[in-house]
């Protein structure tokens, strides 16, 4: 059973093959509403730059497109999940405002004070090291932008048994905190489903 929930596990922090691709759709269809309430309150515009950190099979940044089409970049550690994305976001591919990426977000390749919203949903939990990641997300903003960073409570993960393997978790206080660590002064925080998950939204 530990073997199964451990190859879960994985699959959630870098999606490969049909397992991958079946994972990354499950939560399009179970996460749904917190997809619909985070395009909500991003702020961002058609003449915008905005940066979504695992974008997995790219469903967000094709609801984000829908809303505004913004030029989207993207980056993932995930080689299928560039794959699934791209197909996914032909849209924004063919007028060329989709530059998607493989590579971690502890390091990002992207020049200073580079974009006008950076997003993640549900990514927070793998990163190697979270004041790095959130310092590269910092450096990469333009001043007066925010990275919205999505995520489950400890509660609601805790009654999922593949997340005791692999997963980070968070109370809100503690991303607060690295934010902080970060640089960040302007930080809030905002229910996104009721019970279930929540935005820390990091201003630069
Ligand atoms: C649980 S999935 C969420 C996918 C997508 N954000 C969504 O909500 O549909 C986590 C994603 O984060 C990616 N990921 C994990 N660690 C990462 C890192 N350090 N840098 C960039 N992407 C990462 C994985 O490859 C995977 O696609």
């Amino acid at each position: 059973m530990n073997k199964i929930n451990e190859y879960i596990s994985s699959q959630f922090k870098n999606p490969r093959g049909i397992a991958g691709k079946i994972i990354s759709l499950i939560q399009n269809i179970v996460n749904k509403q917190m997809y619909k309430n985070t395009v909500m309150i991003v702020n961002v515009n058609s003449d915008d730059k905005l940066l979504d950190i695992g974008y997995g099979n790219g469903h967000l940044l094709k609801m984000l497109y829908k809303k505004c089409s913004p030029d989207m970049y993207g980056i993932d550690i995930s080689d299928d999940a560039r794959l699934m994305a791209e197909k996914r976001n032909t849209k924004a591919n063919d007028a060329g405002k989709l530059h998607l990426q493989v590579g971690d977000c502890c390091v990002l390749p992207y020049e200073d004070n580079n974009f006008s919203a950076i997003t993640t949903i549900n990514t927070v939990y793998f990163w190697s090291d979270t004041v790095k990641g959130l310092s590269e997300i910092k450096r990469c903003l333009k001043e007066g932008c925010s990275f919205y960073n999505v995520v489950f409570t400890k509660e609601y993960l805790d009654t999922i048994k593949y997340t005791e393997i692999g997963y980070k978790k968070f109370e809100p206080e503690e991303l607060v905190q690295y934010g902080r660590d970060a640089g960040f002064e302007n930080i809030q925080i905002k229910e996104i489903v009721k019970g279930k998950s929540f935005v820390v939204i990091y201003t630069k």
